[in-house]
């Protein structure tokens, strides 16, 4: 009797802390009237901070490496503010927006972006997306030379073409900024604001950014729920008969280096654009000619928004971008051994014309249309 009243009572103490606990929850969750009252003046964020850090996902891609950092929902409030704000560029004209707009996938429409001083970037803008999948933080950019998204921040910032301030001198131009003050104490405690502090909020707020809710997404969920790692051999009756089959040429031809359920590829690669590669990718970094033309390869979500393709938007199309695979496969030394044939010629898909149109038809089934509208991941500024 006595040990059941104690564990009553230890019941109880339990849910009464729980209670609190959430209580605290709550109150770190959202602002002060007089914070709202400033940052409302400039800002447009929910009253109520959005959940960046467990986000409602369908369970393919809560299963599939999810969530191996720390992101705060502050954290990555904070890093959606810095993401669109033009004080972080030399001349006030740009933010990270400016070269990738939620309207096209985190992507540009350009096929070299406009940085500071009307230059223009070297490669073209990669879409941003499904980071927080990768195990570990892994190669940023096309040449993978960046080994973290807090070291990407600083290089694109300080990079003169892209944003030209130098990183370390940020906070000070940043300093004085009122919604600032606010933010940086809700993310970090107190309103300093450090160079480390801007890398780790836009790192989180990068991070944070999921395509989850596209086409093939309902089909994998629905066709197959748990069973979702069957995607290569199964039937998914929710896409068309032209989706299924071009599904079934991507896991014969594209998947082993574009991946599937995360369509995040895992390597640099070779994929035989040109016999001669006017920008070497990661051999232009290490001057390794093993390493000549071989480039990231990049992730597939939401393609058919972030055109023009390749490091350098050479095609305007997925059908051109299908017929280089299907034809135009150029016989370079470091072509990857996925596209060659066992003699070490590149491959001849010989695709018909509606293998072609499948191909394409399935890769647009990798569309999100709620990414594109997500107040989450929208600009905040009034
Ligand atoms: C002037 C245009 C421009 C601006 C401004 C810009 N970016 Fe980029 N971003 C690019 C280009 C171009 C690339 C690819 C560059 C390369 O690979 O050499 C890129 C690549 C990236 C990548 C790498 C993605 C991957 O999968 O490897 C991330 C992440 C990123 N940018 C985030 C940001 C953030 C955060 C900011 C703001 C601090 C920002 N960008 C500002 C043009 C821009
Ligand atoms: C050997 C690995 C490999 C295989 C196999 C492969 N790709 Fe790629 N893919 C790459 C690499 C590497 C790039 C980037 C190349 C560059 O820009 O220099 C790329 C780029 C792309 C792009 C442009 C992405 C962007 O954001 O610009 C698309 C689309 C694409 N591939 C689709 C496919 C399709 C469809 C298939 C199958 C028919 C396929 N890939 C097979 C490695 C591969």
């Amino acid at each position: 009797m006595k040990t059941r009243l104690s564990l009553l009572l230890g019941l109880g103490m339990l849910l009464v802390s729980f209670a609190s606990c959430v209580k605290d929850q709550v109150d770190i969750q959202s602002y002060t009237e007089e914070e709202y009252a400033v940052l409302s003046q400039y800002l447009d964020l929910p009253r109520e901070v959005v959940n960046y850090a467990n986000p409602e996902l369908p369970p393919h891609l809560r299963s599939s490496g999810f969530g191996g950092t720390t992101i705060t929902n502050h954290g990555a409030t904070l890093g959606r503010v810095l993401f669109y704000d033009t004080h972080l560029s030399a001349d006030n004209s740009r933010s990270c927006a400016s070269c990738h707009h939620q309207d096209k996938a985190m992507a540009d429409a350009r096929a070299l972006s406009e940085g500071v001083n009307g230059n223009k970037t070297d490669r073209n803008a990669l879409a941003i997306g499904n980071v927080r999948f990768y195990y570990f933080d892994r190669g940023f950019f096309w040449d993978e030379r960046a080994s973290s998204v807090e070291e990407q921040v600083r290089q694109t910032v300080s990079n003169h073409k892209e944003m030209g301030v130098d990183f370390d001198l940020l906070p000070q131009k940043l300093e004085g900024l009122p919604y600032y003050e606010i933010l940086f104490k809700k993310a970090f405690g107190d309103s300093q604001i450090t160079s480390d502090r801007i890398a780790s909020a836009l790192a989180q707020y990068v991070r944070s950014i999921i395509s989850g809710h596209s086409k093939l997404d309902y089909a994998i969920e629905h066709d197959l729920g748990n069973n979702f790692w069957r995607i290569e051999q199964a039937r998914l009756p929710s896409l068309t008969t032209l989706e299924q089959r071009g599904k079934d040429l991507y896991f014969a031809h594209c998947s082993s280096c574009h991946g599937n359920i995360i369509f995040l590829g895992l390597a640099t690669a070779n994929n035989g654009l040109d016999i001669e590669y006017a920008d070497k990718g990661v051999g232009a970094l290490t001057g390794n000619p093993s390493q000549f033309g071989l480039f990231k390869v990049p992730f597939l979500r939401n393609i058919a928004l972030t055109a023009p393709y390749m490091h350098d938007g050479r095609f305007q199309t997925l059908e051109e971008v299908v017929e280089h695979y299907n034809s135009g496969i150029q016989p370079h030394p470091n072509l990857s051994s996925f596209l060659k044939n066992a003699d070490g010629t590149p491959k001849r898909l010989n695709l018909s014309d509606e293998d072609k149109q499948a191909l394409v038809a399935f890769l647009e089934t990798l569309t999100d249309d709620s990414f594109l509208t997500d107040p989450a991941y929208a600009d905040p500024f009034k």
